[in-house]
């Protein structure tokens, strides 16, 4: 009876959370195909290091680890004039080559401040993250990956594209 009664309990909470899995309330973002395509392949980017983060903390290669957050995720490490398209301030340090880009194809224009903001907290988590491994302990790394990877859910939850 303890069995059935445990089962039942499992069966309802399981049905709940898929139902609410189902529930999509994202904002779809209209984007030109071009566009899409460049926005996607720059998510795969994210997606690739990602994995590569966390098998450099598999192998205790902290080191390596912040500077792969950096250089592909970071605001500090990307450098050199680079501008993120979700960073909204006006950045003097855009180079001319970076703005006839956004031009063409950026996505950053078409993207609600909402949207851009949470690309910013996933760039600073980035840079926090390389900072936390530079430190040391494999440990506060990984709370500290969690904000990287919590940036990545917030947003998918929020948006699309379309
Ligand atoms: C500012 C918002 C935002 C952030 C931050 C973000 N994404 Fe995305 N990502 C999106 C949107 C929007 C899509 C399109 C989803 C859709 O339309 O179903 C997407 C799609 C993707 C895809 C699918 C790509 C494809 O080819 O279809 C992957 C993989 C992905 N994101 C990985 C990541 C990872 C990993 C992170 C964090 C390191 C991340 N994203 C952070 C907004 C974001």
């Amino acid at each position: 009876m303890k069995k059935t009664i445990c089962s039942l309990v499992l069966l309802l909470s399981f049905n709940t959370s898929m139902a609410q899995e189902s529930v999509d309330n994202r904002q779809m973002i209209e984007m030109p195909p071009e566009t899409k395509q460049l926005f996607l392949s720059k998510m795969r980017g994210h997606m690739k290091a990602l994995d590569q983060i966390i098998a450099a903390l598999a192998e205790d290669d902290l080191d390596d680890a912040a500077v792969i957050a950096e250089t592909t995720m970071g605001i500090v490490g990307t450098g050199h004039g680079k501008k993120w398209e979700c960073d909204d301030s006006d950045g003097d340090h855009a180079h001319k080559h970076d703005q006839s880009e956004h031009k063409k194809k950026g996505f950053g224009k078409l993207m609600p401040a909402e949207m851009k903001a949470m690309g910013m907290s996933l760039h600073s988590a980035a840079d926090d993250f390389a900072d936390v491994a530079r430190q040391g302990g494999r440990g506060e790394a990984y709370k500290a990956l969690r904000q990287i990877s919590s940036s990545c859910v917030a947003c998918h939850q929020s948006f699309g594209v379309k």
